[in-house]
């Protein structure tokens, strides 16, 4: 098996091995605490399911740098490999006993996004992607939707943590969207958001100050789906950053002139 099969199988394995946690304490009693604002939560399975994932490469993988959201990697600049991860994205919904919410794993060679993972525990969905081999969502080819009008698209957002204090809120790109668009969604996974826009579920997808672990496997996904993935301008997705827009390509340039104002 190929190095590249071998590090696409691992991340499988600990995302599905993190979700079957996730489901088992769904609904469930969580000790939960605040981070950088009274709406960013953390719960005792975002650690854990961290804790897990990170172990488990620390066994396999001891040389590979790990960014993990909670702060339990090993981030390392002298490293090939580098994991890059969400182990639970969707914590609000996840507090809330709101179901949807999944575990993202993205794996970058020398800086270059290689292989996303993205499972949804409680559709056993699982999304992935290696980079020039296309996206699957259960193993079976998925592409981006055709459409080519935002006016007969659903796009979806979401809102950064910081959405009562900053006035780069993004609210009025919701507005412009909900006039425009045929729907707009804020359901609080930008994971799955992104591979929904690769699986044709949704024409696009924007939201502002993401991190790398919420984009690193789904901008692959999208990608690898046949979809665009870029900044407010146009210009090539930030890894991590103010801006990020993913499409079916169809109707980014609509997207992008209502981003524009
Ligand atoms: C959040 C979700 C949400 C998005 C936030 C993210 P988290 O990630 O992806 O949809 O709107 O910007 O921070 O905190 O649940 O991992
Ligand atoms: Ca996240
Ligand atoms: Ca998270």
């Amino acid at each position: 098996m190929s190095e590249i099969d071998s590090v696409r199988e691992l991340a499988e394995r600990l995302a599905r091995e993190a979700g079957r946690i996730q489901r088992e304490r769904y609904e469930t009693d969580l000790e939960i605490r605040t981070k950088s604002a009274a709406i960013d939560l953390v719960t005792e399975v975002d650690k854990a399911c961290e804790r897990l994932i990170v172990e488990g490469l620390s066994a396999e993988r001891p040389g590979d740098a790990i960014l993990a959201e909670e702060g339990g990697g090993q981030d390392r600049s002298d490293s090939t490999w580098r994991w890059i991860i969400d182990p639970l994205d969707g914590t609000m919904n996840y507090a809330h006993g709101y179901p949807r919410f999944c575990v993202s794993i993205g794996v970058v060679r020398e800086g270059v996004p290689v292989v996303g993972v993205v499972f949804d525990p409680l559709l056993d969905e699982l999304f992935a992607a290696v980079a020039g081999r296309g996206a699957e969502r259960n193993g079976r080819p998925i592409a981006v939707s055709r459409e080519t009008e935002l006016s007969r698209s659903l796009v979806a957002t979401g809102f950064a943590y910081d959405v009562h204090r900053t006035r780069d809120d993004n609210v009025d790109h919701f507005g412009r969207f909900v006039k425009r668009a045929r729907g707009v969604r804020r359901d609080g996974s930008a994971a799955l958001d992104l591979c929904y826009v690769a699986s044709g579920r949704l024409e696009g997808f924007w939201e502002l100050n993401l991190h790398a672990w919420d984009v690193a496997a789904g901008n692959l996904i999208v990608a690898e789906a046949g979809g665009r993935t870029s900044d407010f301008s146009g210009g090539p997705a930030p890894f991590a950053g103010p801006q990020t827009l993913a499409s079916n390509g169809h109707v980014h340039e609509q997207m992008l002139a209502l981003l524009r104002g």
